[in-house]
């Protein structure tokens, strides 16, 4: 995830609350559960020792995040979210012994007619997969929401395992933009990756729900 690790909708103006995706989600090798309140040691020993890799990247990777209560708030937040239809945060969880190995979450945009995928995965799991499984079962997910159109996945140009993670999906490189590098390994690019929603029939994109 991007900006935030409580994944707020950033927006001017909040997306229509849509039908929410289901809370748990099967991806082979790894279990999408929605975040609960139980995850938020895990989550904290996972992100204290993770801190050196995540930090290039996600400006929230600071000690604080690193802390349960710091999590449990997060989780409240979370929760607050999901229920507003603002965003869906997961925990990701290994199929075969539950073990928490980071998070997925979709955000709302565009009035909810795109989607927006940030992910995390923690650093003594990383290379195994995880992160494809987990953002290719959301990308799914998020794609059988009424009115989605597309799901983003937005990465800094530097940030070479997230976008090898977009490109290995199937996504294309929609734009480049420039902004204000957030955390000390990002360039100020910031990668726009897209997945569309294809017609069964033609394989073409589908248009745009009408106004
Ligand atoms: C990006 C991240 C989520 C990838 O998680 P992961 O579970 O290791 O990814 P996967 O194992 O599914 O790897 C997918 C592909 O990414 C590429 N990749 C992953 N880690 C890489 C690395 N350190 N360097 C270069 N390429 C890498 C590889 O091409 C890999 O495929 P391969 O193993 O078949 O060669 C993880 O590195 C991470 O959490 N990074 C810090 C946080 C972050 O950047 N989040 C995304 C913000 S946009």
């Amino acid at each position: 995830m991007r900006r935030n690790q409580q994944c707020p909708y950033d927006g001017a103006v909040p997306p229509t609350p849509a039908a929410a995706p289901p809370e748990r989600v099967d991806a082979g090798r790894v279990i999408l559960r929605r975040l609960q309140a139980s995850d938020a040691s895990a989550i904290a020993a996972a992100v204290s020792a993770s801190l050196e890799h995540l930090r290039p990247w996600m400006p929230w990777a600071t000690g604080e995040a690193a802390e349960r209560t710091n999590q449990l708030g997060r989780v409240a937040e979370a929760d607050h979210n999901w229920e507003s239809g603002l965003g869906y945060v997961y925990s990701v969880l290994t199929a075969e012994h539950g073990t928490l190995v980071g998070e997925i979450a979709l955000h709302p945009r565009d009035s909810g007619q795109s989607v927006e995928l940030g992910y995390w995965i923690a650093a003594g799991q990383a290379r195994r997969g995880y992160a494809t499984l987990a953002a290719e079962a959301m990308t799914s997910v998020a794609l059988s929401l009424p009115n989605v159109t597309r799901v983003e996945i937005h990465c800094d140009a530097a940030n070479s395992a997230s976008a090898a993670v977009a490109q290995k999906l199937g996504y294309r490189l929609d734009r480049i933009e420039e902004r204000y590098a957030e955390a000390p390994g990002e360039s100020g690019r910031l990668m726009v990756w897209l997945r569309d929603r294809q017609r069964p029939d033609t394989g073409r994109a589908a248009p745009s729900p009408g106004p």
